[in-house]
């Protein structure tokens, strides 16, 4: 069982999102401004829809946590939907009478869950599987994630992000040294540098002209982990395993690279595997001389910053909908059209920065677990005592 689990629950237009984070230890500060200031992030974005003008997210913390401080018992969280307002009657709980507009929907989006959804699930009101499938879950996600970061801080773990393309377009001078995160930080694109910006901008643009969608690559940089969380003994421990699920459970999420694993394919393995040198400064007494592996040998960290890469595709919703079927009368239609994103890739960083925080946290818990920051701060320090034993005899 995992150490840090978290259920999350609301429909997109419906009153709110509920998010029940447990396996956080006790004595962790946490406040409702540190998570909406993550929130806050996810909403930001050139080429996002009309809906991130009416919701600005805060998470309401409901319980689990007395002066400022975790009690080590399960936190709720609550985000209300500011939209509900106007949508009381059509996402009413209470049944409502047939002369209501109940907002159904029926023409399918190809792209998105509504098909599978409505076979699966035998619903007719494709709404009723669009509520869900919707990426407003993703706020529930980024407030729990915001609580598994403030705890890997804690430890001097830091994630940050930064998009690496949109569509064809791709940031020429990636650098891995002195990375300006400020900048990417105030960019309206998460963009690497001012060039990439410009580029990125104008291939949404281009995009949005054409009355469509474009998607891109972003790139998740964690720093400070130590060696040896996830390991090698079993499928279901290897952390680049569980790193693959969770980023891949975002949605329009549909591919994840650790480190350089596909570059890496064209290379020969000696230009592929990391070098690891002696180093007396290091807390290791070793480091490897470059990290194409991204962070992560046999499943299991190595202490350098962990580096996954993540392909996210074009929104679905498009304002010049693609052909489709009505599921209900089988007839040739046009695709739904409900207010969508032109462009989803730097609103999508924080919510894989949330996902890996979520997964690393649950992996710092099972290999230094306890039940108050004290306890697993002293597991920590012992453990990182042991790294002397290596490479000084
Ligand atoms: C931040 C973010 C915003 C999104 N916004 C939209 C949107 O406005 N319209 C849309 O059709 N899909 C949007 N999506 C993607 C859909 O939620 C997703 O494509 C859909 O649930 C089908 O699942 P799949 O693409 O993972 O297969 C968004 C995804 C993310 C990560």
């Amino acid at each position: 069982m995992s150490k840090l689990r978290y259920l999350t629950s609301g429909e997109s237009h419906g009153q709110g999102l509920t998010v029940i984070v447990e396996g956080i230890p006790a004595d962790l500060n946490i406040s409702e401004n540190y998570i909406e200031h993550h929130m806050a992030r996810r909403q930001k974005g050139y080429g996002s829809g009309g809906r991130m003008k009416i919701e600005k997210d805060k998470a309401l913390i409901k319980s689990g946590v007395r002066h400022g401080k975790t009690l080590g018992s399960p936190i709720a969280l609550w985000i209300e939907n500011k939209d509900f307002e106007n949508w009381n009657e059509a996402m009413s709980i209470e049944e409502v009478p047939d002369d209501v507009d109940k907002k159904v929907f029926t023409k399918v989006v190809p792209g998105h869950a509504d098909f599978p959804g409505a076979l699966k699930y035998n619903q007719t009101d494709l709404r009723n599987i669009l509520e869900r499938a919707s990426a407003r879950e993703t706020a529930s996600r980024v407030a729990a994630g915001s609580i598994a970061r403030k705890f890997l801080e804690f430890f001097g773990i830091s994630i940050h992000s930064r998009v690496i393309s949109i569509g064809s377009e791709s940031s020429q001078k990636l650098n891995y040294e002195n990375i300006d995160w400020e900048f990417i930080e105030s960019s309206e694109v998460r963009a690497n540098d001012l060039e990439s910006e410009v580029k990125f901008k104008k291939e949404i643009d281009l995009a949005k002209s054409q009355r469509t969608t474009v998607g891109g690559i972003f790139q998740i940089i964690t720093y400070g982990v130590p060696v040896g969380l996830g390991s090698h003994v079993h499928w279901d421990r290897k952390l680049d395993g569980q790193i693959g699920q969770s980023i891949l459970s975002i949605n329009a999420v549909k591919g994840v690279e650790i480190g350089n694993g596909f570059e890496n394919t064209t290379k020969k393995g000696k230009d592929v595997h990391d070098v690891i040198i002696p180093d007396k400064n290091n807390v290791k007494n070793f480091k490897h001389i470059s990290n194409h592996a991204g962070g992560i040998e046999g499943g299991m960290t190595n202490g350098e910053p962990i580096i996954v890469n993540v392909a996210i595709k074009p929104i679905a919703t498009m304002t010049k909908p693609l052909p489709s079927v009505d599921i209900n009368t089988g007839e040739i239609v046009e695709a739904a059209y409900n207010r969508s994103d032109i462009c989803q890739v730097s609103r999508a960083c924080p919510i894989g920065e949330s996902m890996i925080a979520l997964t690393l946290a649950n992996s710092f818990l099972e290999k230094f677990g306890g039940d108050s920051m004290l306890e697993i701060q002293t597991n920590y320090t012992s453990f990182i005592k042991t790294h002397k034993n290596f490479g000084s005899k």
